[in-house]
């Protein structure tokens, strides 16, 4: 690798602003090393928009690239690629070819033409690959896809490599041909030295594509999904870009962002130039007003993914008006049922039914108990004020902020405490303070551990909200819903104990739950007899108290 590999793709500069990702990075690393022994598994990275996908994937590939080992990875960016049949084709097999012999040092320049295919090919020197491409063009529409597809491993069994192909807004390959997935599918099933990493932001289509039973591509894949930040990755983030600040600005950026990397990074770009080239004084007020004028004034960043996200949902839909009444009146309350919706917006129920639903499948909503919600908080705002008509220009007046700020706490903050994010983030800076002082947990003295390390753990779909290593190693889980913990919920983290512990080949001594409204009287029982710790809030504030921490809500 020489030393300005991927410059073209990921410059230095964005590589130094990348932040965290350590599960994630961790889990796509493992599967390296699995794929190199021969038993890797392909992988999909899921998420909001902008939440940080792309610059995974990329960082991924940088240290792949770095680590010089057997496994070359190939970027298919399936948004800017032509999706007709033989185009795609070739473009595909040409990417591949650029990737393994420049191994990301040089740009992609006219790939997929003849001379670019033939002269990779010339590179490698292997007769059987020239006759196989030599061959594709003269294949009809589906032969040529299945011929593509089928490339890569015929490409690393000639070279003894191992190929990942790494595609990005993977749920454009349904644009190929009606039948690409079910393709897809059997020509993986006989690579083994081809493995796949997809990501992609359409949350519904590919969750379709690989969470439905009747998909074929069902199992194939494990899912990751990626997260918004937690309190500290916030600060850590906004650090490249402002130095050190105090903890109240960077706690205010994350309750603002919900810890969405894109808007942190926006909040604190505005912020520095407010700050450094202004002069204002950075105060939590200054916080407030970089983060209203990003999102509601058209030339913030903010203002602008928001407007694209909208634009997009809706391009070719009729009757945009009633998805626009029913997302102004849900931006409003925050949360609501078919009929609770449908009788505030003088809509049928019915008809306001089906409207939801469709609304499903833009990724702006989801349903949850037959409530429907917002996905992403800050587009809420950015619905709730803009359908309001409220436009702010860069430097608005004080009052107005102050006017703004007051509403939003009143309306969003309640769905960050919903969500739980702040309350995990809290309960792991607490689990750092642990330093073998003695506590009450579940009713009896405890020593607690002195820790090392304290980090959420994400395998697949498997999340435990705290693993904390020390001179002995927890797991924690939070329960911040409005109902108590039953044994079903304890009964899983025993499972996902066992997981953590053959991931990490470590052995877990403690497990501790700690749950807002407090447990179901079986949950009492079945704790005792599995050793587990349990806590509501007054033993958890108990314990905050001692180890000098600010008291949970
Ligand atoms: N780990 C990170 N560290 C620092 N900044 C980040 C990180 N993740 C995301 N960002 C910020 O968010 C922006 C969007 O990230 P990225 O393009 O990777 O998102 P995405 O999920 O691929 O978006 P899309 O849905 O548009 O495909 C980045 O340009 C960067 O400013
Ligand atoms: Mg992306």
């Amino acid at each position: 690798m020489t030393p300005d590999t991927l410059q073209w793709l990921y410059p230095p500069n964005k590589r130094k602003l990348f932040t965290d990702r350590k599960a994630v990075l961790k889990q796509l690393d493992y599967n390296v090393r699995q794929i190199e022994d021969g038993k890797g598994n392909d992988l999909v990275l899921i998420g909001l928009r902008k939440i940080g996908k792309t610059l995974v994937l990329k960082e991924f590939m940088y240290r792949l690239l770095k680590s010089n080992g057997r496994c070359v990875p190939a970027y298919i960016d399936l948004e800017c690629m032509g999706l007709e049949p033989k185009n795609f084709a070739f473009t595909y097999v040409g990417q591949i070819l650029h990737w393994f012999n420049s191994r990301g040092a040089d740009m992609p320049i006219g790939i997929g033409e003849r001379d670019q295919i033939y002269s990779e090919l010339a590179t490698i020197g292997d007769s059987d690959l020239i006759g196989y491409v030599s061959k594709m063009a003269t294949l009809d529409d589906g032969k040529i896809i299945h011929a593509a597809l089928n490339f890569p491993e015929l490409l690393a069994n000639k070279t003894n490599t191992n190929l990942i192909i790494i595609f990005d807004e993977f749920q454009k390959i349904t644009e190929i041909s009606k039948d690409v997935i079910p393709l897809f599918r059997s020509v993986l099933q006989t690579q083994s030295r081809t493995n796949y990493v997809a990501a992609g932001s359409a949350i519904h289509t590919l969750e379709k594509i690989f969470k439905e039973p009747e998909s074929p591509l069902f199992l194939h894949f494990s899912i990751i999904p990626i997260k918004p930040f937690t309190r500290d990755d916030t600060r850590q983030l906004i650090k490249k870009t402002l130095g050190t600040i105090p903890d109240n600005i960077s706690n205010r950026i994350f309750q603002l962002s919900f810890g969405h990397p894109f808007y942190i990074s926006a909040i604190a770009e505005k912020l520095n130039r407010f700050h450094k080239i202004d002069n204002l004084p950075l105060t939590p007020v200054l916080v407030d007003q970089a983060f209203f004028t990003e999102t509601l004034n058209p030339d913030g960043n903010i203002y602008n993914i928001c407007a694209y996200m909208f634009k997009e949902s809706f391009s070719g839909i009729r009757k945009e008006s009633i998805y626009k009444t029913i997302l102004k009146h849900l931006a409003k309350t925050g949360n609501g049922s078919a009929t609770e919706i449908a009788k505030k917006t003088y809509i049928d129920t019915a008809v306001a039914a089906v409207y939801l639903t469709r609304l499903l499948h833009t990724d702006l909503i989801y349903k949850k108990d037959h409530k429907y919600y917002f996905k992403d908080s800050v587009f809420r705002c950015w619905i709730l004020y803009t359908f309001e008509g409220i436009v702010l220009d860069n430097y608005p007046d004080s009052k107005i902020i102050e006017e703004l700020v007051g509403q939003y706490r009143e309306k969003f903050e309640s769905a960050a405490i919903e969500s739980g994010l702040g309350f995990e983030s809290r309960v792991r800076e607490l689990l750092r303070l642990f330093d073998g002082q003695e506590v009450i947990i579940s009713n009896a003295a405890i020593e607690l551990p002195s820790v090392v390390s304290v980090e959420p753990w994400i395998f697949d779909e498997i999340e435990v909200d705290a693993f904390a290593k020390g001179s002995s190693n927890w797991l924690v889980e939070c329960k911040y819903r409005q109902r108590q913990t039953t044994v079903k919920d304890l009964q899983k983290l025993l499972d996902k104990k066992k997981i953590v512990e053959k991931k990490e080949g470590i052995q877990i001594d403690k497990l501790w739950v700690i749950s807002k409204e407090g447990f179901k009287l079986n949950a009492v029982n079945f704790a005792n007899e599995n050793g587990i710790l349990i806590s509501d809030i007054d033993e958890l504030n108990k314990i905050a108290k001692k180890l000098k921490f600010r008291r949970f809500g």
